[in-house]
């Protein structure tokens, strides 16, 4: 077990794929450690889960939000609906979930909280699915699965004029966020700050800054004046899930 990787500056690359992997549990996950932030407690990891798995069988609930977008193949959680590849949701803290968790296939996922993932067990779920307790009030509200190669791509205010959105969630109240930003391919110029400090994924393509070259699979954090990855070009365009962190109300 490796300690918390903790970014000691903006821009400085994770590849992912050059990471150690750390057992979870005893089920067989296991999960490569992008980013730790011991002050607020965020965590960002990547999530294998093996071809067969069974977790443990248990519904629960989690005292902090968590946010996922599959990289790779599916899992349920219910026994019922698969999350697949290329699905993003949130899930809000205080959403009993986990009824029957599986997957045949094995599975491939970017897992984002607030907190650690600490289960609390439900014993007699009052549903067989997926359900908000009472007192649940995130006011990002609860994303259950967005497809995200349907979610519209669209200019947006805080990116380059050549580069679309895929808007995922949003918090009205802090104005954190998360989308999909898009950089066509051929493009020069100058990537803007988002006026919050971020933290990115490349999920897909290839990015160069004036010292930094990004590809699919690497991970960064920016403070709220660092331009997103640096990149001031790209050769074949690229697709970044960009998760922001906005002002604590
Ligand atoms: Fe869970």
């Amino acid at each position: 077990m490796g300690a918390p990787t903790k970014l000691a500056r903006p821009l400085q690359c994770v590849r992912s794929a050059d990471l150690p992997w750390e057992v979870l549990g005893t089920h067989g996950l296991k999960r490569r450690l992008l980013g730790h932030d011991p002050e607020s407690g965020h965590v960002t990891n990547i999530v294998f889960i093996p071809e067969g798995w069974h977790g443990g069988g248990v519904a629960h609930f989690h005292d902090a939000f968590e946010e996922v977008y599959m990289l790779d193949g599916a899992v349920t959680l219910d026994g019922d609906h698969y999350f697949r590849k290329g699905v993003y949701f949130y899930r809000p803290a205080q959403v009993v979930h986990g009824h029957d968790e599986r997957s045949e296939t094995g599975a491939l996922a970017l897992v984002r909280s607030d907190g650690a993932l600490v289960l609390n067990l439900v014993h007699q779920p009052e549903q067989p699915v997926e359900y908000p307790r009472p007192g649940h009030g995130d006011p990002r509200g609860h994303v259950f699965e967005t497809r995200v190669a349907s979610v519209a791509a669209e200019a947006d205010a805080a990116l380059h004029a050549d580069w679309k959105a895929k808007p995922l969630s949003a918090d009205p109240v802090t104005g954190a966020r998360t989308f999909e930003a898009i950089v066509p391919a051929g493009w020069q110029g100058i990537a803007p700050a988002l006026g919050q400090p971020w933290e990115a994924y490349v999920l897909e393509g290839d990015l160069s800054g004036a010292r930094e070259s990004w590809q699919a699979g690497d991970y960064t954090v920016g403070d709220a004046d660092t331009p997103l990855l640096g990149t001031v070009s790209s050769t074949a365009g690229a697709r970044i899930l960009v998760m922001t962190f906005g002002e604590r109300a």
